[in-house]
This record gives C-alpha cells, structure tokens and sequence, in this order.
C-alpha cells in the first residue's frame, strides 16, 4: 500500500486538472483497502476512483483518494463459455487486449475506452452498440456499512445506459474489488453499430464469417482505428470522453427538435422516448473546434470538451460547459446533463 498525504491528482485524472488531494491511497488486496477505511487518520471524506477518466474535478479534494491496484485475469473455461475474473485495477483495454489474444469474443467494441474495470461495472462504459453490462455475470464487492464481502449478480446492479446502482441507491456503500466477465470463443462479433461494417470492409474486404477473415483482434484493431480517428488521446490532450449523455426526449420535443433544424434531426427511437446525440445538438450550436483560454471542444467530436495544452483550470472546463448547456437549451429547449462526475 502507499500513502501520500498532500499529494497532486494531476496524473490521477485524465482531464489533466492540477489539483490536490489530502491523501492518496493505492491499495494492492482486499486487507489493504480495509485498513485504509478503518485509519482514523486518514483525511475524510474518501473518494474511491478507478482511471480517472471519467471525472472534472472542480477544486482540490480535502479527503482520502482511494485507489485499487488489485491486478489479476483468472479465466475459467466453462462448457459454452469462459468466465474471467478481473481486479478491479486492471485497466479496462489490457483486459480488451488479453480477450483478444485469446481469440475470445464480448469486449472488442469496448477497446481503447480509458479506465480500469473497477469503474467499468460501476459506471456501465459503452462503445459502439456494446456496453459493460452486457458481459459482466458478477460484480464482488466490499460492503463498508457492513464491513463483509458481497457478490452481486449483474441483474442485482440495476444496469442502465452509463448508470448502475453503484452510482444511485449504492452509491458510497460498495467498493468493486473484483469483476467476473463472460466471453466466448464462438464467433459473435456485434457490427450493427455506426460506420462498424464500412470500416472493416475497407480494411479487410470481405469478412463475413465464412471467410474466416473477422478475428476478435481485427475487430479490435477495427474499433481502435475508428476511436483513434475520433476522439482525443488523453495522453496527448486532455479529456474526461463524452462529456455530456445523450439526451431521451418525448416525441413531440424531437419533433420540435425537428422544426427549429428544418429537417430530420438523428435520433434512436427507444422504447422509453427518442434519444438524440448530444453531439449534434452541441455542433448544431457551432461549438466544434471552438477554444477559449485552455478549454475547447474537439475538433472531430462536439461532445468532447478538451484541455487543449494541459493548463484549463477547473473554472474554465466549468464555464464552457454552463455556455454549452445554455446555447443548446436556447436553440432547442434541451437542458444536457454531464456524463463526467463533477467532484
Ligand atoms: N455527431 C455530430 N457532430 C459530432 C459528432 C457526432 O453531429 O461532432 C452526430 C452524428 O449524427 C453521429 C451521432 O452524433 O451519428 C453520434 O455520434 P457518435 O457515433 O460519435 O456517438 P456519440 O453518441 O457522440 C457515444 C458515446 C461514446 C462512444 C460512441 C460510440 C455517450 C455519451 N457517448 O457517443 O462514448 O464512444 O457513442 O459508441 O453515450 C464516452 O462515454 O466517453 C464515449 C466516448
């Protein structure tokens, strides 16, 4: 275990924000974490957080960040598929990377998404017609009220698009040690998604199934390409990823959508409403490639806000993105709500 009192957060988070925490502790084993929770000196309030990719933080943090290093893929071959057991350390693509070196099919699309898969179950991470939940068959857990390890069947996790239960009703109570996932080594690669198809056409022809051309590793090359096209590298610029969800509307507020554009509007009709891409909405306002001081929005995705050159301070990610919301509320009548954890 180490323990750093006072110490900069600013490779913890991928945003790039230079602040402080009053305690960091990088945890190896399930004993460990429970003796960081029980130190009485230790700052509070603890923070637990996984890749950091996924959060702004807004100032320093006066409290413990806890943080797992609990590092192991243990693969279990069951009659029709193999079940692996994943810390919750492990960064979420070496677990991408280790599937497809086994020639093991489920986590391809989700290739490239930064974090580790801690975080992963908390927060349902999604790519490409693909999310967490999909493939996660249990979450173990340490549980701090009752201080007991529990096991949570996935359908006990109330999953939903970039949400569990982790992050509402649990949210505080349970600390993810460890992760089962279900893969298959039956060809079942999921391609409905977007420009999936076009993409590997124009890599590798044809590549349906008889041809034997489509691996669990072309299709994660596939997905990389596509990522890498798209979205910025948080080691080379800033980023906490989409910031905003995409936003689920009645019909008659698509339709008036609809109106105010003069025309189709992309949208996924869903059984609990239309669901329109952020994105559009944000680059329907004109905020692609725009800067201001050290904040901007991606050039190739409006829903990405970057840290341009690693200086944005938290004030200026938090102004760019009150104007965003606000344009986008007055041209559509849509408040966006953060996908990134405001801490
Ligand atoms: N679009 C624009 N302008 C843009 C980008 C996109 O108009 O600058 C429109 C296009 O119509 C496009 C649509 O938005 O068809 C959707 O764009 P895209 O396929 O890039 O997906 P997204 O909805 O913007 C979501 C996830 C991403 C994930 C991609 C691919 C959310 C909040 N974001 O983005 O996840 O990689 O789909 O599956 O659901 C993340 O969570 O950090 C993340 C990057």
């Amino acid at each position: 275990m180490d323990k750093s009192m006072n110490c900069s957060l600013a490779l913890m988070n991928t945003f790039g924000m230079k602040v402080s925490a009053g305690c960091v502790v990088e945890y190896d084993s399930i004993e460990e974490l429970v003796e960081a929770l029980g130190d009485g000196s230790l700052p509070r309030p603890f923070l637990h957080i996984g890749g950091g990719s996924n959060l702004l933080f807004t100032g320093d943090f006066p409290g413990t960040v806890l943080h797992s290093r609990i590092r192991f893929i243990q693969p279990v071959r069951l009659q029709d598929h193999v079940l692996v057991r994943v810390g919750s350390g492990v960064l979420w693509d070496d677990l991408c990377a280790w599937a497809s070196d086994h020639s093991l099919w489920g986590l391809e699309n989700l290739s490239l998404i930064p974090g580790e898969v801690g975080a992963a179950a908390v927060q349902n991470i999604g790519a490409y017609g693909v999310e967490a939940a999909d493939v996660i068959e249990t979450v173990e857990c340490y549980d701090i009220k009752e201080k007991t390890m529990v096991s949570f069947k996935a359908a006990e996790c109330g999953y939903s698009y970039r949400s569990s239960r982790f992050k509402e009703d649990w949210k505080g109570r349970y600390i993810v040690t460890a992760v089962s996932i279900r893969l298959t080594s039956d060809y079942s690669p999921r391609l409905e998604y977007g420009n999936i198809r076009s993409a590997l056409t124009d890599r590798y022809g044809s590549f349906e199934v008889e041809s034997g051309i489509l691996t669990p590793s072309r299709l994660r090359d596939t997905v990389i390409a596509i990522r890498r096209d798209k979205l910025p590298d948080p080691s080379v610029m800033g980023s906490a990823g989409s910031f905003f969800r995409n936003p689920v509307v009645g019909r008659e507020v698509y339709e008036n959508v609809c109106r105010i554009y003069g025309g189709e509007a992309p949208h996924y009709d869903l059984p609990e409403g239309v669901k329109i891409p952020a994105a559009w909405l944000i680059d329907q306002c004109g905020w692609k490639g725009f800067s201001e001081g050290n904040a901007g929005v991606y050039e190739k995705q409006a829903l990405v806000i970057v840290n341009r050159n690693g200086k944005a301070s938290p004030d200026e990610i938090l102004s760019l993105e009150r104007r965003i919301v606000e344009s986008v509320a007055a041209r559509f009548g849509i408040t966006l709500i953060p996908e990134v954890e405001h801490i």
